[in-house]
């Protein structure tokens, strides 16, 4: 008898792997944002109170993850504007369409991983920014935050390579910003504040 695969059933986009998927066959909303790694969900939710006109768009790599919130936002009536996929954001994003779709990206919390040879799981890189670069509108933010000092520092060297982000933290110049200011906390970020811990935050406009 064949071992059953768990969350086999877990959300996809599209309706096979090299397919093109407009986002908006996905969820409903005037504008649109992406979050990259939601985990256990609570920026989602917090984020679909504060905007109740965005659509909101999670990519989770682990399908535990994706299939449990997904179906939780599903519970609380919000499918059809929110959404949470078992994917590779890397790959994801390639597919996904139009370009210029995204008001706002979302990285929280991104890349637990710190051996050298796990740097090819980072999402962070070349293929995320090209990928963030062409789904965000022009004006559209890019905010990625970590509470790991060096990560937030290697993020700015990662995101300062493509031309098209422009810093718009809350000094000129500079993307570092103190607060969050989208009325919505990750779950590592709310437990990093009751940690007290610092969180270090980036905010791009995208040119
Ligand atoms: C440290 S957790 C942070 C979770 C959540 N963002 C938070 O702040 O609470 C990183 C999350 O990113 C997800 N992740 C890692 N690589 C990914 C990828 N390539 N595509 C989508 N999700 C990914 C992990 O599965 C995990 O849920």
């Amino acid at each position: 008898m064949p071992i059953p695969t768990p969350y086999v059933n877990a959300p996809r986009i599209g309706a096979g792997e090299e397919t093109a998927v407009d986002v908006r066959t996905l969820v409903i909303g005037d504008t649109f944002e992406l979050e990259v790694g939601p985990g256990r969900g609570g920026f989602i939710f917090e984020r679909a109170a504060a905007a109740p006109q965005a659509g909101l768009v999670g990519l989770e790599i682990r399908r535990k993850w994706a299939t449990i919130v997904d179906s939780r936002l599903a519970k609380q009536g919000l499918s059809p504007r929110a959404r949470v996929f078992a994917e590779d954001a890397k790959w994801a994003m390639r597919r996904m369409g139009p370009d210029g779709i995204f008001e706002r990206v979302f990285m929280h919390f991104p890349d637990p991983w710190w051996k050298k040879k796990h740097e090819k799981r980072l999402v962070m890189g070349d293929v995320f920014l090209r990928e963030a670069s062409r789904l965000l509108k022009k004006g559209g933010e890019l905010f990625v935050q970590t509470d790991v000092e060096e990560r937030a520092a290697l993020y700015e060297e990662a995101i300062a390579t493509e031309s098209t982000f422009v810093p718009f933290g809350d000094a000129e110049g500079s993307p570092r910003l103190a607060e969050n200011p989208y009325e919505a906390r990750s779950p590592r970020e709310h437990r990093a504040i009751a940690d007290q811990l610092p969180v270090y935050r980036l905010r791009y406009r995208r040119i």
